[in-house]
């Protein structure tokens, strides 16, 4: 059964995501692939080590850039760190006036601070380079490939983790507020309480977005073995917990050769563990990919992919 509803053209972002080496870049880029013959779509990489350039086999890089051959096909690297450290530099007085007036601290104390990460600021910065460009309406898709579970769920969580931190911040603020108040009568909103609502808002748009489940999908990808079975039952579990629609999995690398000997051993193992993704995955649409002969790397393979994904399999291998 070929992934379904990815053309509905209320959808707007689809999240990769899985164990390493599990086929997440491979199946994100064919996805959009397929996206691009209707909708101007948007690959993204959010994967520290980035290999939507090697699985093109085009460089991509930090702008986002035509992918060639490909009409209506664009691509893009984000990085965490990146983002992060552009935000300190646009906010450098803010950020100095909210540690300068929220705290005792001196400053040496005030630059080392800027030295040290804000919680989970790092990857909202992340997304908010993707809903920017959603807002702006500039993409009509936005495919979204990320690293392996660990830093996906990282990467889910970092606007709770963040609106913490706002929290606290706005604490620290509103004692000072009252301070000037009782001193001076009156407190007049400055740049550093502009930030933290900007921060607020950017995260309230975030979290809104990845729980909208008619705008936005997660779509697992998975390989029947046992590990790789426990750990998409562990993240559709902390999806659950960021209300992110999941409604169809990838089960990748499935061998369908009925030959004797090892290929056919594999198969029967494989066989056990697609019997038991389907009742661990109960309510889900599972999406079975053949193993490819070849590795997915260029073009003219990930549009086998995708004919595999989309449900045309006459150019898919057998
Ligand atoms: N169905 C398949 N048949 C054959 N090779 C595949 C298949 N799916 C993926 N591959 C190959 O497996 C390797 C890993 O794929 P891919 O890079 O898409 O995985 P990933 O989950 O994104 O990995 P990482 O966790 O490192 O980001 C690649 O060399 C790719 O070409
Ligand atoms: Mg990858």
């Amino acid at each position: 059964m070929p992934l379904t509803g990815l053309e509905n053209s209320e959808l707007k972002m689809i999240i990769f995501g899985g164990k390493g080496g599990v086929g997440k870049t491979s199946c994100a880029i064919a996805s959009a692939i397929g996206l691009a013959e209707r909708y101007k779509t948007l690959v993204i990489s959010t994967d520290p080590a980035h290999s939507i350039s090697d699985s093109l086999d085009q460089h991509i890089g930090f702008k986002v850039h035509q992918v060639d051959t490909v009409p209506n096909l664009f691509a893009l690297e984000i990085s965490a760190d990146k983002a992060f450290q552009e935000f300190k530099k646009e906010h450098e007085r803010e950020l100095i006036k909210l540690f300068d007036t929220s705290t005792t601290l001196d400053d040496d104390d005030i630059q080392e601070m800027m030295n040290l990460s804000i919680p989970g600021i790092d990857e909202v910065m992340s997304f908010k380079t993707i809903i920017d460009l959603i807002e702006k309406n500039e993409y009509e898709k936005y495919v979204v490939d990320t690293a392996p579970t660990g830093h996906a769920l990282r990467l889910l969580s970092s606007p709770g983790l963040l609106d913490g931190w706002i929290k606290m911040a706005a604490k620290m603020r509103w004692k000072y507020r009252y301070m000037i108040e009782s001193f001076s009568g009156n407190y007049n909103e400055d740049e550093a309480d502009v930030m933290l609502l900007n921060l607020k808002k950017t995260v309230t748009r975030i979290s809104s977005l990845l729980s909208n489940g008619t705008k936005c999908e997660f779509i697992p990808v998975c390989i029947p073995e046992d590990m790789a079975i426990q750990e998409t039952a562990r993240l559709l579990k902390e999806l659950g917990k960021y209300r992110i629609a999941s409604r169809q999995l990838i089960l990748n690398n499935v061998m369908e050769s009925d030959e004797a000997g090892f290929c056919h051993q594999r198969r029967v193992a494989q066989m056990k563990y697609i019997a038991q993704a389907g009742q661990l995955f109960k309510g889900m649409q599972i999406v079975t990919v053949p193993v490819f002969p070849e590795e997915i790397k260029g073009l003219e393979a990930l549009k086998k992919l995708r004919d595999v994904l989309f449900g045309d399999r006459t150019t898919a291998p057998v």
